[in-house]
């Protein structure tokens, strides 16, 4: 596997967080000094006049007290009177949510919570609990992140969360200046905007700021006018609202601005109905009658120097979906990992599985896969069972040989950075190979596997085997052998394509093939 792992952890994922930078470092001329610096942006860009940010604040906790979800961090939030237990449950909820979507959340959270429920509870826990807990989750060095933070408020803070935005995130290891900036204001009051992926389509939609979404220019200012416009009075349900109002409202496609609690404030909603009045005007004017009730747009002044204005033209189509634009994305790495389920009947006549753990640090830390290596070249069949078994052999201190292997499938998953294909073989091993192991390697019976610290990858390939292998009949309903009879499934080996196919159709019943390759988009290191 060592190939696989160095190959992935030269890999790193785009930050979670929305960075603090400086201002870009580029010369201007004197008068491009005055107009263009992002500090002082032009007023179409912020909010001038402090009526009017009064009246946004209003409408919008307006629309949140109406239109919340209920949700466990927030009643937590509400009803706990220990803000170290406060401020503990917002930072669990805070990293939980950094990837991952509301819905999926709340269980694991409930779940965590439950387990966990203050900082000194989780410093206890062991890692192999909490990559336990955080399986299926993802972005998995969140987990671990977190009990790390934990065992250091607990043994270098005495147990107390730390109380302002710069200490959040100077003491917490993955929390970043958004994630300090949402613990403190949801859980201690704290009087500061939290600028989120919702936050930035939000304020940029609100301002017509369309440079790019990630330039220090455009992040500088979206601080700013989060930290202009927050609430004194309620900034962590401010926050909330500002991000509800992105997941639910203001979405990245068909947003729903006809429900939008702050339309009359939003520069993009104005541009769109401008330019279709225009637009009409024109047409009928030819046509020799009516005239537009809009005024004329109103733009930035400076909008051809101004770093929040965008660089390309309006496209109508898009409507407010103009703004944010972001850089292209790179595209992902796409790799090919050979994979092999190595199964032997247990004591009890249970089958089980061989794991492997991955490293401590990089893509999937810590979690427990089954023997795999990258491949590098695409290949024959038979040398990448030779591959694999020289892999197995290894690992087990045994020698196997390649035609005991079976082609099984191809499995694909998508990490943020990297499109994984896994291709998946498997083999049945008599009891007497087995012997062998080591501190990173265990066998596991099915049900062990199901609540052990592995990947949705992982899942994926195990759900992908037990089709295949119920359709070739030789396990009972309890996934547990009918027959014992040393090295099984030694089944004449197809061609790749062949199997493929054969994988999900061979006895002629329908399968669906998409809950075999499904894809998902979630995992990183
Ligand atoms: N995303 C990040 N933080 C959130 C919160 N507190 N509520 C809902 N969605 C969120």
């Amino acid at each position: 596997m060592s190939r696989l792992r160095s190959a992935m952890q030269k890999g790193k994922r785009a930050g979670v967080e929305v960075v603090e930078s400086a201002l870009p470092k580029r010369k201007k001329s004197k008068k491009q000094e005055e107009t263009t610096d992002a500090s002082s942006p032009s007023p179409y860009h912020t909010f001038p006049d402090p009526a009017d940010v009064v009246r946004f604040r209003s409408q919008l906790l307006n629309w949140y007290n109406k239109e919340k979800r209920e949700l466990p961090w927030r009643t937590l939030a509400i009803t706990e009177s220990d803000i170290n237990i406060r401020t503990y449950g917002v930072w669990v909820s805070e990293i939980m949510l950094q990837q991952t979507q509301v819905a999926t959340v709340k269980d694991y959270y409930n779940k965590w919570m439950k387990r966990w429920p203050t900082v000194q509870d989780l410093a206890a826990a062991t890692l192999e609990e909490v990559n336990q807990m955080w399986a299926g989750l993802g972005y998995y060095s969140r987990g671990r992140r977190l009990h790390e933070g934990a065992q250091k408020v607990v043994s270098e803070l005495k147990g107390q969360m730390p109380r302002t935005v710069e200490s959040l995130l100077k003491q917490l290891p993955g929390v970043g200046r958004y994630t300090a900036a949402a613990i403190g204001s949801i859980a201690q009051g704290l009087v500061t905007g939290a600028v989120d992926g919702n936050v930035i389509r939000v304020l940029c939609r609100l301002r017509a700021i369309g440079a790019d979404s990630t330039s220090p220019a455009v992040t500088e200012a979206l601080w700013n006018l989060a930290n202009m416009l927050v609430d004194p009075e309620r900034p962590g349900d401010f926050n909330q609202a500002m991000m509800e109002l992105g997941a639910r409202v203001c979405t990245p496609k068909g947003p729903l601005c006809s429900q939008c609690p702050v339309q009359s404030h939003c520069h993009s909603y104005h541009k769109v109905h401008v330019k279709q009045e225009q637009k009409s005007k024109n047409l009928l004017g030819k046509l020799g009658t009516k005239t537009s009730k809009l005024p004329d747009i109103e733009d930035c002044t400076n909008s051809v120097t101004c770093p929040l204005c965008p660089s390309e033209p309006w496209n109508d189509e898009l409507g407010v979906q103009n703004f944010p634009r972001k850089p292209s994305k790179k595209p992902p790495r796409v790799e090919r990992t050979l994979t092999c389920v190595v199964k032997r009947p247990g004591d009890d006549g249970e089958e089980k599985f061989l794991l492997i753990q991955r490293p401590s640090k990089g893509l999937l830390a810590g979690l427990w896969e089954f023997p795999s290596l990258l491949l590098e070249v695409e290949n024959s069949e038979k040398k990448q069972k030779g591959a694999l078994c020289e892999e197995i052999s290894r690992i087990l201190g045994t020698h196997l040989t390649e035609n005991l292997l079976q082609y099984v499938g191809e499995v694909v998953h998508i990490f943020s950075h990297i499109h994984q294909t896994y291709v998946v073989y498997s083999v049945c091993l008599e009891d007497r190979d087995t012997h062998t192991q080591t501190e990173n390697t265990q066998w596991l019976t099915r049900s062990a596997l199901q609540g052990a610290a592995v990947s949705t990858g992982l899942k994926k390939i195990v759900k992908l085997y037990d089709s295949v292998d119920s359709l070739t009949g030789k396990n009972t309903k309890d996934g547990k052998r009918q027959k014992d009879s040393g090295i099984m499934d030694n089944k004449k080996p197809q061609s790749s394509k062949k199997n493929k196919l054969s994988a999900a159709n061979s006895s002629g019943r329908q399968l669906s093939l998409s809950s075999f390759f499904k894809t998902v988009k979630e995992e990183c290191c």
